[in-house]
């Protein structure tokens, strides 16, 4: 994308109210629009969505495909995607506005510091879909105990962690980053979700990256994990 059409993303997101935004990750505060710094730390419902429903969180969700999918699936909780990537975003909060989808929202931060927007057990679940895998800096992947410690900062005893991915080495790393993490347990996990019968209808909305590896044949894998404590 070019440059150009990236500033004018950049700008006409900022009259989007369905988006905030952290725009220095050495400032860890919150600005929706261009300069309305908000601190919705423990009322995301409440004062995002204006609502006091359930909060669940896609992370690395890029254009925000399962965001919107999920919300329009289910209108009894809010959904919230969570990237860096401004351009990304843009298109999914725009497509939420155009569709009315009132309870998709977006919120653009590095993901090392969603504990500093989240007060204790209020997010209710954790999407993450295709994740870079990060295949030379294990450290680096969202299943890493590294993340899987900084969700636990917010989510709700009882509440999932699901990843979809197509990459092998990342399934297999999650798997063990799960089983070694004793905090729960692995409820279902399928390394060609689509060879069979789904195990669940949402499994079958698919993100722009989740296309392309279909198109070029690749297996989609997933796992949910239960947090228990
Ligand atoms: C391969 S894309 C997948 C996007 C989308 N889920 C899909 O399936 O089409 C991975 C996304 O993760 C985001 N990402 C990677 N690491 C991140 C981090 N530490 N914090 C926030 N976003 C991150 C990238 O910006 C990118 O949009």
């Amino acid at each position: 994308m070019g440059r150009k059409n990236k500033l004018r993303k950049f700008s006409e997101m900022l009259s989007f109210d369905n988006v905030v935004q952290n725009f220095d990750y050495l400032k860890p505060m919150l600005v929706r629009g261009a300069n309305e710094e908000v601190d919705f730390k423990g009322n995301w419902s409440r004062d995002f969505f204006g609502n006091d429903h359930g909060l669940i969180l896609e992370l690395a969700c890029g254009r925000g495909e399962y965001t919107l999918a999920l919300a329009a699936h289910d209108p009894g909780n809010n959904y919230l995607g969570v990237d860096v990537k401004g351009a990304r975003i843009w298109k999914g909060a725009k497509k939420a506005l155009d569709a009315g989808l009132v309870n998709a929202g977006f919120l653009r931060t590095r993901i090392e510091q969603l504990e500093l927007f989240f007060a204790p057990a209020e997010v209710d679940a954790i999407w993450i879909t295709f994740p870079d895998p990060f295949l030379l800096k294990e450290r680096n992947r969202l299943t890493h105990h590294r993340f899987l410690n900084k969700y636990t900062e917010f989510l709700k005893p009882g509440g999932h962690i699901h990843l979809k991915t197509d990459d092998e080495v990342l399934y297999e790393f999650s798997l063990e980053s799960f089983n070694s993490w004793n905090r729960g347990k692995i409820e279902y996990h399928h390394q060609d979700i689509y060879a069979g019968p789904l195990e669940n209808e949402v499994l079958n909305f698919k993100t722009y990256y989740e296309n392309k590896h279909l198109e070029e044949g690749r297996k989609i894998k997933y796992i949910r994990y239960k947090f228990d404590f």
